[in-house]
């Protein structure tokens, strides 16, 4: 489903926060807290990306749900990264505060006319031998789960892997919960 944000952009431009009920249910943070400024992105954790994208100001500041944009989440297996149509529903009305933020918000623009979307690194990549259900996960665990597997992300002004993402421990949730932990279960 394609999101243009008139609501949410409307909602940020004149500076109120979302309502907490629909936050609370998209594994939200309760509070919102104010992201830093940051003056040497060269020592952030976590691939460069080819615009400095920040789930600290987007998620955690501006507290918009990880389900707005990571929308499939909850039913693919593969949650996927949003369209550059998302982006641009909020982008073209807003252009950014500093000039630096101006700076990475005109790449949005940018690649929303030149029909040019960015090439986002991955970050958590398991082999192609693994079967990973997103979607069953989320189902069991809930939309708060998100940080038990990719650690408190509304607070990372970069994405960094914080779980091995091993077969260990992969099992080892598998054992506490109660799951199969048959090979075939996760081998194809
Ligand atoms: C405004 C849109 C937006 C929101 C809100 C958002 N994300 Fe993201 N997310 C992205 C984009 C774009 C990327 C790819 C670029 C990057 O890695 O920063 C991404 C990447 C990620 C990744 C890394 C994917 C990979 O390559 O392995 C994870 C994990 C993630 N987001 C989790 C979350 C969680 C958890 C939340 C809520 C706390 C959230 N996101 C909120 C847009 C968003
Ligand atoms: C049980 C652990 C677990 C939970 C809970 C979990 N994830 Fe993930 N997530 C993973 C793993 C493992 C991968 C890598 C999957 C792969 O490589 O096939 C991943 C990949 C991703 C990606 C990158 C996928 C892509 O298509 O590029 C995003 C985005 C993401 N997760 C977002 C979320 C969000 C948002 C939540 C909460 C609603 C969440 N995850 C909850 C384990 C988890
Ligand atoms: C719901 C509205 C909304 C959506 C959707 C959205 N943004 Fe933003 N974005 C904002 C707001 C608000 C700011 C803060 C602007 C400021 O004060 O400088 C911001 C700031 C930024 C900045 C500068 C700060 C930073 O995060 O590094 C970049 C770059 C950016 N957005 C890229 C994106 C990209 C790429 C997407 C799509 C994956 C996206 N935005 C989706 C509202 C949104
Ligand atoms: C934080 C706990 C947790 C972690 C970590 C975890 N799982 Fe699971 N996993 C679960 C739960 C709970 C279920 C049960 C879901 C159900 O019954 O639908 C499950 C079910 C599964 C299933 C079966 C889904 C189905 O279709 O029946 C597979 C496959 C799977 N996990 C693979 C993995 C792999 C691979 C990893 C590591 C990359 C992993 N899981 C990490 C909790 C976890
Ligand atoms: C809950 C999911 C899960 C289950 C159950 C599981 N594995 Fe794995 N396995 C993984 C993941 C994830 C990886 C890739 C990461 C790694 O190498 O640890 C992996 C990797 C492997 C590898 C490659 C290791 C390497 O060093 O390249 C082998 C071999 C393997 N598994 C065998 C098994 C056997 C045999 C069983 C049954 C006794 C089993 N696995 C059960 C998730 C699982």
């Amino acid at each position: 489903m394609t999101k243009r944000c008139g609501r949410f952009a409307a909602g940020i431009a004149v500076g109120v926060v979302m309502a907490s009920p629909v936050a609370a249910q998209n594994g939200q943070p309760q509070q919102a807290q104010t992201a830093r400024v940051i003056s040497d992105t060269g020592r952030l954790k976590g691939p460069r990306q080819p615009i400095f994208f920040r789930h600290d100001v987007h998620a955690g500041q501006d507290r918009i749900p990880c389900m707005y944009c990571h929308s499939s989440v909850a039913v693919s297996s593969e949650p996927g990264i949003p369209a550059v149509q998302t982006c641009f529903g909020c982008h073209q009305l807003i252009s950014g505060s500093t000039p630096s933020h101006q700076a990475e918000i005109k790449k949005v623009q940018q690649a929303w006319i030149g029909k040019q979307p960015p090439q986002w690194i991955r970050v958590h990549a398991l082999p192609g031998f693994v079967r990973f259900p997103h979607m069953r996960h989320i189902k069991l665990l809930g939309p708060q789960s998100c940080a038990t597997c990719h650690g408190q992300v509304e607070r990372m002004p970069q994405v960094y892997q914080v779980s091995t993402l091993k077969m260990g421990w992969c099992v080892s949730c598998h054992v506490q919960r109660g799951v199969s932990r048959d090979c075939t279960l996760c081998h194809y």
